[in-house]
């Protein structure tokens, strides 16, 4: 886009005129490389992201020529705004290496700093605030490596290869929770700064591919290679974005009309053809999962929802619009959890990685939700989490090492908060305070603190009380009871 020129306000020019002091020049925030240089400061990955840079939509085209194997090709083009001048761009990237990079459609320098997992563009001039300009990258090879700080060596995280095994054809998808996606995608990596997603896949013919968000038409190509398209058109952070590749059967169901104003989701799943009845049977009933859900958190956040079924041992992912589901975790309990995080770290997202307590508490309370819908003893089910951190040990909600960060507490102390909230105001308090919180924040990012402020003026004192011994105590809190109605 051209620079838009700055508007002078009429009464500034009257102020100026009046005004006695001699003229100060305005203030104008440095745009030096210093100043580029400065991350988004999580105190958890200080090195991700660029403050002041605002990624607003990723539009990103990639070929996979060998499904299993590592390689790849891309081409994104990000739409980008600033909130401070920025007069160098530096993503995060660890991905294949860069062959071109252009600005609004002209050649630019860049800079691939592998040590710092950045890549630097130096713009013809400053991006400043109110702008917004094209960044095209174009790259190939290998995807870089981000070991999974919670396991340690075990798991690389990003883009991922399965190789061809016997009758199985090789595949590849994403798990980047938290800070993979820049092995593949040059991109601002912090939930921060949440965009949305255009994605085509181009894979060979007898390959099937789906990313998160809507599908398009698919477009046949040279030798049969197809070329698959989906639209993510509301925000979701750069961890969630799901792409897959594999010899996928792709299931279809109605809509269902939980979406906002009673709109239709769209159903969609995917599963290696292969995939065993039992596998299949824990996701035969999500459906009514968005449904039960739907009814406590208020309309489901984006266009379709189905799970993408992956191989490899791995923990599963809420992926947009399309959970990223391994064999080995594909439980009816796995599978709401995952639903519940597309509101709850997808739609609403925790702004900084310590407060990812507010993702992952409100998807294992969903699993006490829906055990209640079924039947079961919910009470009984917050005894269990009880228990376990009563004998596991505990810390205050907000994390402040990297190896919290998915742990015991994040998860079922999390959730234990939610039902001293519930216990605290009653059930149609709670409802009315999730579907507030989740209308209020749809679309954006919170912090611990945001939420408590927010549950104080939503459920008032006694609520926010509730919450806050939950967030903050050393100690276990005693356990809450939620009178069955
Ligand atoms: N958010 C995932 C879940 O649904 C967990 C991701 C774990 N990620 C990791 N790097 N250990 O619970
Ligand atoms: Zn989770």
């Amino acid at each position: 886009m051209p620079n838009r020129r700055q508007k002078v306000r009429p009464l500034f020019l009257l102020w100026a005129m009046l005004s006695t002091a001699p003229a100060q020049p305005l203030p104008t925030p440095p745009a030096s490389a210093a100043e580029a240089a400065r991350t988004l400061g999580d105190p958890l990955f200080p090195g991700l992201g660029q403050l002041g840079l605002d990624v607003r939509h990723y539009d990103l085209s990639l070929t996979v020529e060998r499904p299993g194997t590592p390689g790849l090709r891309g081409a994104v083009t990000l739409t980008l705004a600033a909130t401070r001048p920025l007069a160098e761009l530096r993503l995060d990237f660890l991905g294949p290496a860069v062959s071109a990079v252009r600005w609004n459609g002209q050649p630019a320098p860049f800079r691939v700093d592998r040590t710092a997992g950045k890549l630097s563009v130096t713009p013809p001039a400053p991006l400043r605030p109110g702008q917004t300009a094209r960044l095209t990258v174009e790259y190939r090879g290998l995807p870089g490596e981000v070991l999974d700080p919670d396991f340690g060596v075990a798991v690389r995280l990003g883009w991922q290869s399965v190789p061809a095994a016997g009758d199985r054809a090789g595949a590849n998808f994403t798990l980047s929770e938290p800070n993979g996606t820049h092995t593949f995608l040059p991109s601002n990596d912090h939930p921060s700064d949440k965009a949305t997603f255009t994605t085509r896949l181009t894979v060979p013919a007898g390959f099937a591919a789906a990313a998160s968000g809507v599908e398009g038409p698919v477009v046949t190509g040279a030798n049969g290679a197809r070329t698959f398209v989906f639209t993510q058109a509301q925000p979701i952070p750069t961890y969630a974005l799901g792409l897959f590749v594999d010899r996928f059967e792709r299931v279809t169901a109605p809509g269902v009309p939980v979406g906002k104003g009673g709109a239709a989701v769209l159903r969609r799943d995917y599963f290696p053809v292969g995939t065993p009845p039992n596998v299949r049977a824990a996701y035969a009933r999500t459906d009514e999962m968005l449904r039960v859900l739907s009814g406590w958190f208020g309309p489901y956040p984006f266009g379709a929802y189905g799970v993408g079924v992956v191989t490899p041992r791995l923990p599963a992912l809420e992926t947009a619009t399309l959970s990223t589901m391994p064999l080995s975790m594909s439980t009816e309990r796995t599978a709401v959890h995952e639903i519940a995080h597309q509101w709850f770290g997808n739609d609403v997202t925790p702004a900084r990685w310590a407060d990812v307590w507010l993702s992952e508490g409100f998807a294992a309370y969903a699993e006490l939700l829906w055990t209640e819908s079924q039947g079961g003893d919910g009470q009984a089910y917050a005894a269990r989490w009880h228990a376990n951190l009563s004998r596991a040990g505990t810390r205050p909600l907000v994390a402040t090492q990297v190896s919290q960060l998915f742990d015991l507490s994040a998860y079922q102390r999390g959730a234990l908060a939610l039902h001293a909230l519930r216990a605290a105001v009653g059930d149609t308090a709670f409802r009315a305070f999730l579907r507030a919180y989740a209308a209020r924040f749809s679309g954006g990012t919170i912090d611990t603190a945001a939420f408590l402020a927010f549950a104080r003026a939503q459920a008032g004192p006694a609520g926010e009380a509730a919450l806050r011994e939950w967030v903050e105590a050393e100690e276990l809190p005693p356990l809450p009871v939620v009178v069955a109605r």
